[in-house]
């Protein structure tokens, strides 16, 4: 059997006609930049999550950058956010001038929550807290942070549409929240697409101005913005996906109840914990296990495709050699990122999927 790490085929030979028909529709209306698909999945978007306003633009960094620099972060700023994730939160805090301090992960893969208050110096502006995996953050506690402190919270739900902490839904917590929408993201688009939802007006009008050349009428420059427009057909993509979202998501939180009655006490291998407060939509399902690179190597002799969200933490890539972290400032962190395994997990996958792999992994565990 021949398991890869993600299908997007699968899911578009579900939906061919819906999407299709999207596709044909803005091709047909020549609306290729802006335009009343844009508008319309905005508003859908908006409305389905359950927030005031939706700002969509290029992509899941952009987002995150755009949002930033509309709350005012800039030069001399720091910004506390996770020691494990994909670079796009660090990266855009350097963007706008500000520094990224790195916090170590929790027992969750999220931003600890108990460490950030160590972190805090009278620079720090604001906590970008990522739902790394699909799992919410630990909500409460951050926001009490950020509400004692003074400090805004951007959420990164890139990997966690729809997941919910304490009963209320990721991005409706902070100022504000940035989604990707990356073609094998929960919500993907067939290409790069991004948006921002915040419930603040002016906020969501700076970063609508901002992210259009600084315009929200043609030639009315107030400011000087950036380039960064979701395009007509990856609006009206996602306009087409997304009724579909939320069946999708119950299928991934089935696969993964699979994966945990199938794994369940094989010798040395760490699944997922769900925080108790959460749920978990699981755009990743990650395992540790101390031979990691065996186990992967293993795996694909099987035809099951794996990969390694993230083989570096953060503070200890190239990029930021120059401030001398070092793995003992961040063990969480450090540990993980030789240990962990992505297993693939998408709504397509089926039972008999599920179990080839778990045997598969159960039959690594066997060899001498
Ligand atoms: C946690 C996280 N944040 C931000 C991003 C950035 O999204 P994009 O690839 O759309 O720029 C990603 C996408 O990989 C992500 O996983």
């Amino acid at each position: 059997m021949k398991i890869p790490f993600v299908d997007l085929h699968a899911q578009y030979l579900a939906h061919r006609e819906g999407i299709d028909a999207a596709i044909a529709g803005v091709i047909e209306r020549s609306a290729f930049i802006g335009g009343e698909a844009v508008a319309r999945f905005e508003a859908a978007y908006a409305e389905h999550y359950g927030i005031a306003h939706c700002v969509s633009c290029a992509n899941g960094t952009d987002a995150i950058y755009i949002a930033l620099k509309m709350l005012g972060i800039g030069a001399g700023d720091e910004v506390i956010t996770t020691a494990h994730s994909w670079i796009s939160s660090s990266e855009a805090v350097s963007q706008t001038g500000a520094t990224p301090v790195f916090v170590d992960v929790d027992d969750f893969y999220t931003l600890d929550a108990a460490k950030i208050e160590a972190a805090i110096t009278p620079r720090t502006r604001a906590l970008i807290p990522v739902h790394l995996y699909g799992q919410a953050c630990a909500m409460g506690p951050i926001m009490e942070i950020a509400r004692r402190r003074g400090l805004r919270v951007l959420e990164d739900c890139a990997q966690a549409h729809y997941a919910t902490w304490g009963g209320q839904r990721v991005g409706t917590f902070g100022d504000a929240a940035t989604f990707s929408f990356y073609p094998g993201k929960n919500l993907g688009a067939y290409g790069d697409a991004g948006a921002i939802v915040t419930r603040d007006a002016a906020l969501a009008e700076a970063m609508r101005m901002y992210a259009n050349h600084g315009q929200l009428k043609k030639h009315e420059h107030r400011i000087e913005g950036i380039n960064s427009r979701l395009d007509g057909l990856q609006a009206a993509i996602l306009s087409a996906k997304l009724p579909h979202i939320l069946d999708w998501t119950a299928r991934r939180q089935q696969v993964a109840a699979w994966y945990g009655e199938a794994l369940a006490g094989i010798d040395g291998l760490e699944l997922p914990k769900v925080r108790e407060s959460a749920t978990h939509v699981y755009h990743l399902y990650v395992i540790q296990h101390a031979g990691r690179d065996g186990l992967a190597a293993h795996l694909a002799e099987r035809a099951i495709q794996t990969a390694v969200h993230y083989p570096t933490a953060l503070p200890l890539l190239a990029c930021y050699a120059a401030r001398g972290f070092t793995a003992a400032q961040f063990p969480r962190a450090a540990r993980n990122q030789s240990r962990i395994l992505s297993l693939p997990i998408y709504p397509e996958l089926t039972r008999e999927m599920v179990q080839y792999v778990a045997d598969s992994i159960a039959a690594y565990r066997c060899q001498p």
